[in-house]
C-alpha cells in the first residue's frame, strides 16, 4: 500500500468475471475483500486461496456488512433478490448492465423512463450508489488484474459512468 493511501474494506456481491477480477485488483492494491455469490460463498475456495490473507468468502449479508464499499456484480435482473435494508449507508458500486435477453424485459428501461442503476438505487434503501465498470469487458479487467501492480480505489474504479441516460446518481 502506498504512503497516504487508505486501506478500504470492500464487500463483493457476485464473484464471477467482474467480481473476481475486481477482487484481484483490490487485493493487489492492499485492500481487504469479502466475496460472495448466490451460494453463500460456496465455490469460491480456489479464488480465495489465490487471493491470500486479504480475502474471504462469505454470505451476501456478511460481505455487505463487511464492506465500507460494496461492489455489486450480479446479473442486473437479480437485483430484487438483494436484501433491501442491508445496504443502508453503504457506498455501493453497481457494475451491472441490463440485457433483456438475460435479465427479462423491464418496460421502464426499454422506453428510457429510468435507468438500471436508478431501479437498483430505489431498491437498496439508503445506499449511496454509483455506476462503474460497465463499459469495459471482463477480459480487460483480467489483463489489468495481471498487469497492474497498484491500483487506487478512488481513481478509475470510482470514475462515474451511468448507463443509458449517463446520469449521475450519488457521487462518492
Ligand atoms: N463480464 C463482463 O465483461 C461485464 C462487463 C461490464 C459489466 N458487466 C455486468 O456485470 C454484472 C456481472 O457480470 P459477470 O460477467 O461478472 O457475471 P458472471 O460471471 O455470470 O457472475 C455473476 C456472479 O453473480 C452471482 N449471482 C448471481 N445471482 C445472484 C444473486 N441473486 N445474489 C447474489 N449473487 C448472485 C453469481 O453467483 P453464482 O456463481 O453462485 O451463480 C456469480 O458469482 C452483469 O450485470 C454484467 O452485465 C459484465
Amino acid at each position: 500500500m502506498e504512503k497516504g493511501q487508505t486501506k478500504v474494506k470492500i464487500g463483493i456481491i457476485g464473484s464471477g468475471n467482474i467480481g473476481a477480477n475486481a477482487a484481484r485488483l483490490f487485493v493487489r492494491a492492499g485492500h481487504e475483500v469479502v466475496l460472495s455469490n448466490s451460494r453463500g460463498g460456496q465455490g469460491l475456495e480456489a479464488l480465495v486461496s489465490e487471493l491470500g490473507a486479504k480475502a474471504k468468502a462469505a454470505t451476501l449479508e456478511e460481505a455487505t456488512h463487511f464492506g465500507e464499499v460494496v461492489l455489486i456484480a450480479i446479473p442486473f435482473g437479480k437485483f430484487k433478490t438483494l436484501p433491501e435494508r442491508a445496504f443502508d449507508g453503504k457506498v455501493v458500486i453497481d457494475a451491472g448492465n441490463y440485457y433483456p435477453e438475460r435479465d427479462g424485459k423491464f418496460a421502464e428501461l426499454d422506453n428510457d423512463q429510468t435507468t438500471s442503476s436508478e431501479l437498483m438505487a430505489a431498491h437498496l434503501k439508503g445506499a449511496r450508489l454509483s455506476k462503474a465498470l460497465t463499459q469495459s469487458g471482463s477480459s480487460i479487467w483480467q489483463l489489468k488484474a495481471i498487469r497492474v501492480g497498484r491500483w487506487k480505489i478512488g481513481a478509475r474504479f470510482l470514475s462515474l459512468a451511468t448507463t443509458r441516460k449517463r446520469r449521475r446518481l450519488w457521487p462518492v
